[in-house]
């Protein structure tokens, strides 16, 4: 782009975002469900503005500077203050007013389906009307589910603190890998996968008195299994109350798979927000994203911005780019406060996104798709779009599953204009056309269980007793070749015998919270006598974070540091390799910090590995351990993810072992200029190409070892095992990659 922050000076039009062109929808039905203002009437219209308006003086005053001495003396009132301002802030959500008739309805029926827009409170009110009602007594439990692993953790320390209780006690929340309940706990948000997983200890819930399956609008797949398991679960235990909440228009929908359950539809509060589109495509998104922040920073009036990214790594740069910026403008501009929020984000931070913004600041909040519905941020009045979220994608032609960025849909489009409106009148730039919003949008998104691999999801089945798939209650089932797939992997990863049934191997592969190829690849790490070593690179894979910290004025210093990690073989070794060397420094930060390792990732690959290695002993396996061996430590991985081999072509790219798809190895891996003959991987990621990421050399007859019933000796002859000319590998540049 030519756009920097010298166009930006030139701006003397005031009112204008110059880079936009102002367009309502032509469709309307879409606009009436955007400018919507869901109050019945005009009094309870002007009585919600009144509670708004409240709020907002509370915030503000709250965030008043004063001087050194009077906060002092404040202190003591703070906490009051803040207590204050909680009661003041419950008041003001759009449930508020429909506790009692919420309350009556739940009482009346087993089934409610509750339809509020987002921020209306449904997620953190609800739970804490139910508990105040009564429905803890005698120690039962509210279960709510959350599909986000932020969600579950900000949503609960949220609750806890609105009630008065420390996290963990009676509000607590449980992700993979992590349990943050006691004995006391009564408000228990969850993942849907950790409900999930629930189910094999305790399948009919007898410790909740009320589940919520929140969020169901997102349809991811946990979130669809588990509407076909409870509402199993409701026919035959009358006492358990079941909600399906959700924040938009799939309401009719659930009400029908739920036998024609009730609807309880909170009216939204929504003001008007105008969509500005740009005149022509962007070519750089994170560019323009920068550009268009700085605009509005100049010439719009205060309030938040909203910037929509797709991931981690997206942010980091936006950010980067974005603080270099700032820097440069220095006085010339109010102060802007950026905040990133992604999933692994550490919980300092996220608590920060919540913070009013001081007075004659501009916060900025950088965020994934998580901040679309799943987290409220209020005061938001700006919002950017791309239009772009990462999904994760299957062909079940080729059983391959990626990692893409792709255009987001109409609704989710909608959702994210939204997030302006809620306490003002607001604005939405969103970095596509019209005409592209118009034509190259889907209307939908197109819910999680059509469209990945459900290997994960047909074992946790199984493991509960649920042979017949075919007719198992989908909301949307799944398309038919996905589940044969599915069958047929866990046929051959040794998970079900040929009557489709779950082997012993398959019961154990179920008790891991795991995928069935890294369940199966730690299970065979008996076999191989390196159990401990496959256990670390388990737990290092598991971290859903960059290993490496790689920050753009030390970048010579941070790829040195990487390859000082190296070794042949392959970066599942690199990993146990980073694991070994930070537990022999002590598990210690500044050792992280020397190295341009992430310590946060460190920390908690620590905690996974702890998780797994109680469950290790659980399974009764023995922690046998061989670091030396690093042949056996790579077949055991392969005896896990022989369905991820690539072979390397005549023409110097790699082909996927059974269906001859063109691959590369990912400029990151310690590979990437030695080419191996065969190699393994962990995941494949599209970004400007197909990537292969951690990438594992291994010898092809070890695939006649650990999967004889799904390689034949002829699909891995090979006339010469050895490696080819480094000329071939391609460089950094070439691939586009930065
Ligand atoms: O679930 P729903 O979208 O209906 O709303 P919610 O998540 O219960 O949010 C209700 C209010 O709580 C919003 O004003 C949020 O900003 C606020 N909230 C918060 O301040 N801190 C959190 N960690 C979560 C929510
Ligand atoms: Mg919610």
């Amino acid at each position: 782009g030519t756009k920097g922050p010298e166009k930006y000076e030139e701006v003397d039009e005031k009112e204008k975002v110059p880079h936009y062109e102002q367009r309502k929808w032509e469709d309307e039905q879409m606009s009436s469900a955007i400018f919507r203002v869901g109050a019945k009437n005009r009094e309870q219209q002007e009585q919600y503005e009144l509670l708004l308006d409240n709020q907002i003086d509370f915030i503000q005053a709250l965030s008043l500077p004063g001087n050194q001495e009077k906060e002092e003396e404040e202190q003591l009132t703070e906490k009051q203050k803040k207590k204050l301002n909680i009661e003041e802030t419950k008041k003001s959500l759009p449930i508020y007013p429909f506790k009692q008739d919420l309350i009556d309805a739940i009482r009346e029926h087993q089934v409610l389906i509750i339809e509020g827009e987002t921020g209306s409170g449904k997620t953190t009110q609800i739970p804490q009307y139910l508990y105040e009602a009564g429905f803890c007594d005698d120690k039962m439990k509210i279960g709510c589910t959350q599909p986000r692993r932020v969600a579950a953790m900000s949503v609960s320390a949220r609750v806890a603190e609105e009630m008065g209780v420390k996290l963990g006690c009676e509000v607590g929340y449980a992700i993979r890998f992590e349990d943050c309940t006691s004995e006391r706990t009564v408000i228990k948000y969850m993942t849907d996968g950790t409900l999930h997983r629930e189910f094999l200890s305790e399948p009919d819930l007898a410790s909740y008195s009320v589940m919520i399956i929140d969020e169901a609008h997102e349809r991811t797949l946990h979130t669809d299994i588990l509407f076909g398991l409870v509402k199993d679960i409701v026919r035959f235990r009358s006492d358990l109350k079941l909600l399906i909440s959700s924040a938009t228009l799939d309401a009719q929908k659930f009400s029908e798979f739920f036998d024609d359950a009730p609807v309880f539809r909170i009216p939204g509060r929504r003001f008007p927000v105008d969509i500005y589109y740009t005149k022509a495509p962007e070519a750089d998104y994170i560019d323009a994203c920068v550009v268009s922040i700085l605009q509005i920073h100049a010439t719009q009036p205060l309030g938040d911005v909203l910037v929509f990214l797709t991931g981690q790594e997206e942010i980091e740069t936006c950010n980067e780019i974005l603080q270099d910026r700032v820097r440069r403008l220095g006085s010339k501009i109010k102060e802007l406060i950026i905040l990133p929020v992604y999933s692994n984000l550490p919980t300092d931070m996220q608590t920060k996104i919540f913070l009013p913004t001081p007075p004659n600041a501009r916060k900025v909040v950088l965020a994934t798709n998580i901040a679309e519905t799943s987290l409220t941020i209020d005061n938001i009045i700006y919002v950017i779009d791309p239009g772009f979220c990462k999904q994760n994608n299957f062909n079940s032609r080729t059983g391959m599953e990626s990692l893409t960025v792709v255009p987001i849909s109409k609704a989710s489009a909608n959702q994210r204009a939204g997030r302006a409106g809620r306490v003002a009148a607001g604005k939405c730039f969103r970095l596509y056309t019209a005409w592209a919003y118009k034509h190259e949008l889907e209307d939908n998104t197109v819910p999680e269980i059509q469209r990945i691999n459900l290997g994960n999801a047909v074992l946790m089945l199984k493991a509960l007793g649920i042979n017949d798939l075919i007719h198992f209650d989908f909301l949307d089932p799944p398309p038919h070749e996905t589940l044969v797939l599915a069958l047929e992997q866990l046929y051959a990863l040794g998970a079900l015998n040929h009557h489709g049934d779950l082997t012993k191997l398959g019961r154990r592969m179920a008790e891991f919270p795991l995928d069935p190829m890294m369940g199966k690849m730690l299970l065979a790490s008996e076999k191989y006598k390196c159990v401990e070593e496959i256990v670390t690179i388990a737990s290092m894979l598991s971290v859903n974070g960059a290993i490496f910290y790689r920050p753009k004025d030390k970048i010579i210093h941070a790829d040195t540091a990487r390859k000082n990690f190296f070794l042949p073989g392959g970066d599942h070794l690199v990993l146990l390799n980073i694991y070994n060397q930070w537990a022999e420094a002590d598990f210690s930060t500044q050792w992280c910090y020397e190295n341009f390792i992430q310590h946060r990732s460190m920390k908690r690959s620590r905690d996974v590995r702890e998780q797994l290695i109680g469950l290790v002993q659980r399974v009764e396996m023995e922690l046998v351990s061989n670091p030396t061996e690093t042949v056996n430590i790579r077949k055991a991985i392969t005896a896990g993810y022989f369905y991820h081999i690539a072979k390397l072509s005549k023409s110097g790219n790699y082909k996927t072992a059974k269906h001859n798809q063109t691959v590369m190895i990912h400029p990151n891996s310690c590979l990437f200029e030695e080419l191996p003959r065969w190699v393994l991987y962990h995941e494949l990621v599209f970004t400007t190409k197909e990537f292969m990421r951690q990438v594992t050399e291994i010898e092809s007859k070890w695939l006649l070892e650990v999967a004889p019933h799904y390689y034949k000796p002829r699909e891995i002859e090979d006339s010469t095992n050895k490696k080819m000319p480094k000329t071939m590998g391609k460089s950094r540049a070439e691939l586009g990659e930065h």
